[in-house]
């Protein structure tokens, strides 16, 4: 029963499944993966979509054209569509000061032409999101960044990439993937908040939300399932990354559920409407990396496994919801209270004010949150 199917809108990115293993420490630990062999294979165990990199599926422009032949042929076959596409605006030596913020401005205009090429590559291939992670906009240094010029830069080049998709009358959103380090000391819009106040401030914010990534903001030391919330809150969650990780440490891109299992319970259950808003119904995109100490069959277990723990998941966070001892829970805990304004409808400043209050009364009140966390806790250890 954990068995997903293409309705539950699974997608895996090229270079998750593909990873070589490559790190900071040690080569290749697997041979590269054929996009079509990962296209065939996430059908088969149940996935909807696949997303990449330009540079994942297009390496090199002679074998360009025979790539995308056979890659199209194995989407028509298998029924997976392309959801999202990136450009790789960090592997290259040409961007290891950044690409859309480099210094250089010639490098800023060489990214900015590589995005547009594989821009179009995705509206060609019928994607809706088009992401833009910024790895490498950021800096070591303090002196060697002028951080309001580089947002100048960004906000310039989001600004054109927004108009050009809508000159060409393209059905794609932008979405903008924070991350705080790695593998700059710093990156430019570190979290979900800093780049929701980014678009706010571009020329069309309504054509860019975000991608954020479970890992990064627990990287932060950040609430992730509390970000998505402010960024559904603000209509901004365009698409996600959904992986594992164990705090704030190095990138871990571990499979959805590894690391902090309990924020990955948080983080459905506020993708699935928590308790009564609209569920997020974009793909559930899965961005992690198969460690290296796995072959081929280990790295189709750790898909399988981000798959089946959200589904997991799922039928944990409806099955906590529908108790009836949360709900009463959640009464106590004054939870619905909170939907209700401060301020009546007809009333004014005035009447809150002439009213009398007993803070020591109120504050002897419980709210018996740990009642609530208790149950949540005894649903995910699988006990109720
Ligand atoms: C990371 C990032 C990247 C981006 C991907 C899309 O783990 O640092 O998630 O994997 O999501 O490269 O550009
Ligand atoms: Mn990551
Ligand atoms: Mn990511
Ligand atoms: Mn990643």
């Amino acid at each position: 029963s954990y068995t997903p199917s293409k309705t539950d809108k699974f997608s895996f990115g090229l270079w998750t499944v593909g990873w070589q293993g490559v790190d900071v420490f040690g080569t290749a630990v697997r041979p590269p993966m054929d996009p079509v062999h990962a296209v065939e294979k996430l059908a088969e165990l149940g996935a909807a979509a696949i997303s990449f990199h330009d540079d994942d599926l297009v390496p090199d422009d002679g074998t360009r054209q025979q790539v995308l032949e056979r890659f199209s042929k194995a989407l028509a076959e298998t029924g997976i569509v392309v959801e999202m596409a990136t450009t790789n605006l960090f592997s290259h030596p040409v961007f290891k000061d950044g690409g859309l913020t480099a210094n250089d401005r010639t490098v800023r205009r060489y990214a900015l032409s590589k995005v547009l090429r594989n821009l179009d590559l995705a509206a060609e291939l019928g994607a809706s999101t088009y992401v833009l992670w910024g790895g490498r906009e950021g800096a070591e240094s303090g002196g060697s960044k002028d951080v309001q010029a580089a947002l100048d830069r960004y906000k310039e080049s989001m600004d054109l990439l927004c108009a050009y998709v809508q000159e060409q009358g393209y059905d794609i959103r932008f979405a903008i993937e924070p991350k705080p380090n790695e593998p700059r000391g710093d990156i430019l819009l570190p979290s979900i908040g800093h780049a929701i106040a980014f678009i706010n401030d571009l020329a069309h914010p309504e054509l860019v939300g975000i991608n954020p990534e479970v890992g990064h903001e627990q990287m932060a030391g950040l609430n992730y399932a509390h970000g998505i919330a402010q960024a559904l809150w603000h209509g901004k969650l365009f698409h996600i990354d959904l992986n594992g990780q164990h705090g704030p440490r190095f990138d871990q891109d571990l499979r959805f559920g590894a690391g902090n299992l309990r924020e990955a319970f948080w983080t459905v259950d506020v993708l699935q409407g928590a308790g009564g808003r609209p569920a997020y119904d974009g793909f559930v995109h899965f961005d992690y990396k198969p460690p290296r100490t796995e072959d081929f069959d280990g790295v189709w277990e750790t898909a399988r496994g981000c798959m089946r723990n959200y589904l997991i998941l799922r039928e944990k966070v409806q099955a906590f919801r529908a108790d009836p001892e949360v709900a009463e829970a959640l009464a106590v805990a004054r939870v619905a209270e909170l939907s209700e304004p401060t301020l009546a409808d007809g009333e004014s400043l005035a009447d809150l004010r002439k009213e009398t209050y007993d803070p020591a009364a109120l504050a002897e009140r419980g709210l018996g949150f740990e009642r609530l966390d208790q149950l949540a806790m005894e649903h995910l250890l699988g006990v109720r």
